[in-house]
């Protein structure tokens, strides 16, 4: 039997993974469900909510939610691991800061990301300490964000540990190309290559054999698609993804030769991003007005009602995603996912010790990457610059130096220059002394 901890048990993120967990619990062998956060009061919320819920739903599933982690990770078997260091709050403080200063503020891209890398870091290292010593063999499913700096950052401190690094959006954008095609998801076979929030799709082989790239290539160049947004059924009713969504066919328009990920948009379009951005009202202010109140208030109003029958814990791409993996691990499927791992020689002419995302094998042994080959000078050149730029956010929170963070910073390729990567820099540190290592 399999004992799955959430750590981050409080996030809004939570609920698809809950519900997804709870449908195929038996399939999964799990017999108990811990939510683990820091946060009292959320995760006391989300807690009490699930464990009606499963309760209610016939699942003979232990639930339960605690802030102690020692309890939490005793006897684990699966952690799915998604925290965020000051809350969404941070994550708009951050965002103004970037926008104020005329840079891309976004939490994984541009110096948002750069900020959240400096909270995040130190506590995943701590946590991961942890599960060393308490349940070693566990399986560490990562979604925490950001994904890159943080992957890089977690296999240089712990090459051995048993971790898989996974992001939701190329999965997110295969199964909008799936749909386009009337295809069935499972029945294409991608390849891709990059860093998180920073890759291209090279392929898609249908069932047949056939490449459906340049058909999409063509579907775009003739004007006859300029969005893939209304094959993403997820998303359609929030306006960021509609347009992101589309910006992804502007790019690929421009750039044929491989197929973008959407967050290329960041630095391929920050002109664009910069003018639709609101200083008043961020991504940050988005999700802690809509999402946040949304699922605390149902919370509460079930927890009143002392029962969650005609309430449901919502599902998706991001439960399902991260429940196949765990899938795959136990069952040993040996499924095809993209996933970030060290390169190791998967990109042939990139740096073998660096982080990258790629198609992965997964079964019970963990994460088996295929061989990509040689990339191109153009892709490799960006791939080169990003890389640096992780790598030196890595440094300047493992190490503490102000002089490294601010070569990290000025690498990124968000920032214009040494002034105003100084100036944001100074700022992000002052808002977030509280979460940042000293520097
Ligand atoms: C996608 C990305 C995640 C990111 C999320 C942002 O799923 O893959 O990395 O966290 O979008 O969602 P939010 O609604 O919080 O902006
Ligand atoms: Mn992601």
């Amino acid at each position: 039997a399999n004992k799955f901890v959430i750590i981050g048990g409080g996030s809004t993120q939570s609920p698809s993974i809950l519900e997804v967990l709870r449908q195929r619990s038996a399939d999964l062998d799990m017999n108990q469900l811990v939510l683990y956060d820091i946060d009292e009061e959320r995760v006391s919320l989300l807690g009490q909510y699930t464990k009606m819920y499963y309760k209610e739903t016939g699942s003979p599933v232990h639930v339960s939610y605690t802030t102690n982690l020692e309890e939490a990770l005793q006897d684990a078997n699966f952690l799915f691991m998604q925290i965020r260091p000051g809350l969404n709050k941070q994550r708009a403080i951050d965002e103004k800061i970037c926008i104020r200063n005329g840079v891309i503020g976004q939490e994984t891209c541009g110096l948002g990301g750069f900020s959240f890398a400096m909270r995040v870091i130190p506590d995943i290292i701590a946590i991961i300490k942890k599960v060393k010593q308490i349940c070693p063999d566990a399986w560490i499913l990562n979604y925490t964000n950001p994904e890159a700096i943080l992957s890089e950052a977690i296999y240089r401190e712990f090459p051995e540990a048993k971790v898989i690094c996974i992001c939701d959006m190329p999965i997110s954008i295969e199964g909008a190309i799936a749909q386009y095609f009337h295809k069935d998801l499972k029945d294409i076979t991608f390849k891709y290559f990059g860093m998180n929030h920073f890759g291209w799709w090279t392929s898609m082989i249908d069932e047949n054999g056939q490449d459906l790239l340049p058909q999409l290539r063509e579907d775009v160049q003739s004007g006859k698609i300029d969005t893939l947004a209304q094959w993403n059924d997820e998303t359609l009713d929030d306006q960021y993804w509609i347009d992101t969504y589309k910006r992804m066919i502007t790019i690929f328009k421009r750039f044929p030769e491989y197929f973008p990920n959407c967050y290329l948009q960041y630095y391929l379009m920050p002109d664009v991003m910069m003018a639709e951005s609101d200083v008043n009202f961020t991504r940050g202010d988005w999700v802690m007005q809509g999402r946040e109140k949304r699922i605390f208030t149902e919370c509460r109003r079930v927890l009143k009602a002392g029962t969650a029958k005609g309430s449901s814990l919502n599902s998706g791409v991001h439960g399902n995603y991260i429940v196949d993996i765990a899938n795959a691990i136990i069952h040993n499927t040996r499924e095809r996912f993209t996933v970030n791992q060290k390169n190791n020689g998967a990109i042939s002419n990139f740096d073998p010790d660096a982080v990258v995302e790629v198609p992965a094998y997964i079964g019970s042994m963990g994460a088996e990457t295929i061989s990509i080959g040689k990339i191109p000078t153009f892709h490799k050149g960006l791939m080169e610059l990003q890389k640096a730029y992780e790598k030196r956010t890595v440094d300047a929170a493992l190490s503490g130096s102000y002089q490294v963070a601010l070569e990290a910073v000025v690498l990124n390729k968000t920032i214009p220059d040494y002034h105003v990567g100084k100036k944001v820099l100074d700022e992000l540190y002052e808002a977030n002394k509280q979460y940042w290592p000293e520097l």
